[in-house]
């Protein structure tokens, strides 16, 4: 596995590869887990060359958030990817990135989509996200780029980012890697304490339960997100908000077919989780 520190490296090496088959991306912001490597494995599985990224994005952290904390393993994260079949890890440092400095920096911004849900929570997080993952897939032109449907908001900020702007890459959506609690696997999970543990498993049954209900019938969905809140409220976390939505537009459900997802964020001690799953109406 190549390291490549510049975008120059990065091309150079991509530049002798491309021409053999299809070239894959990863985007990723490091610290892995079983749900960063199931999306290396997709893109390992379908390209010929796989490429991940590591890059700590300052542009998508609020004011107060975790960026300087956010947990950095380099050595242990390159180890796996390239045990996991990744011919290019790129790494770029900030500067590279941004080397206009953060406050002259070109920003993509997807209008709506943004403010809602988590962007109402994290006012500018989705355009740090479309910002460098915009950057990302023109340093490395992929075909594919892979995101885990556990940030359901933000593979759908991209995929209409990508769409909107006449991209090329096809963005590729992979299911959700969870504990054996059901618990989602996310690198902020770490912030949890062993209580805060135990209890936070209940988001994905709150889930469940809000799935199941739709599945049998359901269709108050006010009604649905309310007693997730309280329940959720009641195990003990400081709830953002649960909500069921066009899956494809995130736009409040309308009763005309269309696919639908519930959504769900919630604070727990110092950790913010999120989870999604997808609702059965048929
Ligand atoms: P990060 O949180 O490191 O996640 C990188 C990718 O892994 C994202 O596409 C995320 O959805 C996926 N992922 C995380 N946990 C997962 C799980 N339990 N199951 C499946 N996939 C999972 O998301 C980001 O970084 C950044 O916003 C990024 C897209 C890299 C832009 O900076």
């Amino acid at each position: 596995m190549l390291v490549a520190r510049t975008i120059h490296a990065l091309r150079t090496a991509l530049a002798e590869k491309r021409s053999a088959g299809r070239v894959g991306l990863v985007p990723t912001m490091g610290n892995l887990h079983d749900g960063h490597l199931a999306l290396v494995t997709a893109a390992a599985d379908e390209c010929r060359t796989t490429v991940a990224s590591i890059f700590v994005n300052p542009l998508q952290f609020g004011a107060g958030e975790d960026f300087e904390d956010y947990p950095r393993t380099f050595d242990a994260d390159a180890a796996q990817l390239e045990r996991h079949g990744v011919d290019i890890l790129f790494a770029p440092g900030v500067d590279e990135v941004y080397p206009d400095g953060r406050a002259d920096t070109v920003v993509v911004a997807v209008p709506g989509l943004s403010g809602l849900l988590c962007g109402a929570d994290r006012p500018g997080h989705f355009d740090g996200v479309a910002t460098v993952v915009t950057k990302l897939l023109n340093m490395v032109t992929p075909d594919r780029a892979y995101f885990g449907e556990k940030d359901w908001q933000q593979l759908v900020v991209i995929r209409t980012m990508a769409r909107a702007l006449n991209m090329t890459t096809d963005i590729i959506g992979v299911p959700t890697v969870r504990a054996a609690d059901g618990l989602a696997l996310s690198s902020r999970n770490q912030y949890l304490s062993q209580d805060e543990r135990r209890v936070a498993a209940q988001l994905h049954r709150t889930l469940i339960d809000i799935r199941e209900a739709v599945a049998s019938g359901e269709r108050d969905f006010s009604a649905l997100e309310n007693q997730g809140c309280s329940a959720l409220a009641s195990a003990g976390f400081e709830v953002d908000y649960v909500a069921v939505r066009d899956a494809e537009t995130l736009a409040e459900p309308r009763d005309d077919g269309r696919a639908l997802r519930v959504l769900a964020a919630a604070r727990l001690g110092r950790a913010r989780l999120i989870d999604n799953l997808r609702l059965v109406t048929g």
